[in-house]
């Protein structure tokens, strides 16, 4: 519950397959269209952006806050992954949000759970080839989640555009009768691209991060304008660490639908990805290609 101004708003709150279901089938038994937009939490604008286009294109819009196990590998920040859950509430409620669907790890992973979903070649490749099971992990609670409710569509931020094509080719592959939607990054003013890692950084590093988003802004275009993306991406790589990034994981050039390389800019939209360490952080981003008339 939360007051604004005089009024008390509250968020209904669900913890159960069983009860999650039986509001959107209540909801889709008024002819009302529903959106889901999955997260794992420690929320900020860049969710807040997922729910209002979520109010765009459904009736009702449910928000899933779930930190889920399956998709951080070992040694990575799976226990110390910010937990916020009353502010999370609370930021949902003053979106109007019709909904928090807050499972626990033992509904959503259930004795002897032993099923995982791999979107092969996709998977392995960009963020995949440094966490080799993170995708099939986010491709296998999407798909429980988008089961589980049920919705008419579902929102994902592009900020993390792989992860986005996995869902979109696991919807596809599976025949999920749902329709995704990518919501574009939202920016702090110096660009660097809203995310609950962002808090990892210290200010020196806050100060270096934005190098990541000016990098590959340069980079889209000294490719749009003829350059090949070996180049483009040894120089965007090369300028990460000498702006003080530990280490690039990569910067790649790729078909904005498939994800496949691409050589040399062919007028097909494209996208430019890359992910490099600061301090204890690993900060991924990645922009449209845009041709040499269109900005
Ligand atoms: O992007 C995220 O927050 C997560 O990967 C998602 C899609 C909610 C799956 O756990």
């Amino acid at each position: 519950m939360l007051w604004m101004g005089e009024n008390l708003v509250t968020l209904p709150q669900f913890y159960t397959v069983q009860d999650l279901r039986a509001q959107v089938a209540t909801w889709h038994a008024q002819g009302l269209k529903v959106a889901l937009t999955p997260t794992m939490g420690a929320l900020h604008a860049g969710h807040l952006s997922l729910v209002e286009e979520g109010f765009r294109r459904a009736d009702r819009v449910i928000a899933t806050i779930f930190v889920n196990p399956t998709q951080f590998g070992p040694g990575e920040d799976f226990d110390r992954y910010p937990r916020q859950e009353q502010a999370d509430a609370d930021l949902l409620a003053s979106a109007s949000c019709s909904g928090l669907y807050r499972p626990s790890v033992a509904e959503m992973y259930a004795p002897g759970f032993c099923t995982s979903i791999t979107v092969a070649g996709l998977s392995q490749d960009l963020c995949g080839v440094f966490r080799p099971t993170h995708f099939s992990g986010v491709a296998t609670v999407v798909t429980k989640l988008l089961l589980q409710a049920l919705p008419d569509v579902a929102l994902f931020g592009e900020k993390d555009y792989q992860q986005l094509t996995v869902i979109r080719r696991t919807v596809k592959d599976l025949d999920i009768p749902v329709e995704i939607i990518g919501v574009p990054t939202l920016r702090e003013a110096d660009g660097l691209a809203l995310s609950s890692r962002n808090r990892y950084l210290t200010s020196a590093e806050r100060a270096i991060a934005p190098l990541m988003f000016q990098t590959l802004t340069e980079a889209g275009h000294a490719f749009a304008s003829g350059q090949n993306a070996q180049n483009v991406c040894a120089t965007a790589t090369a300028k990460l660490l000498t702006g003080g990034f530990s280490a690039v994981d990569y910067v790649a050039i790729r078909d904005a639908e498939t994800l496949e390389s691409i050589e040399q800019w062919a007028g097909k939209p494209g996208r430019i990805l890359g992910a490099a360490k600061l301090g204890a952080a690993r900060l991924i981003d990645n922009i449209p290609i845009l041709g040499r008339n269109s900005g």
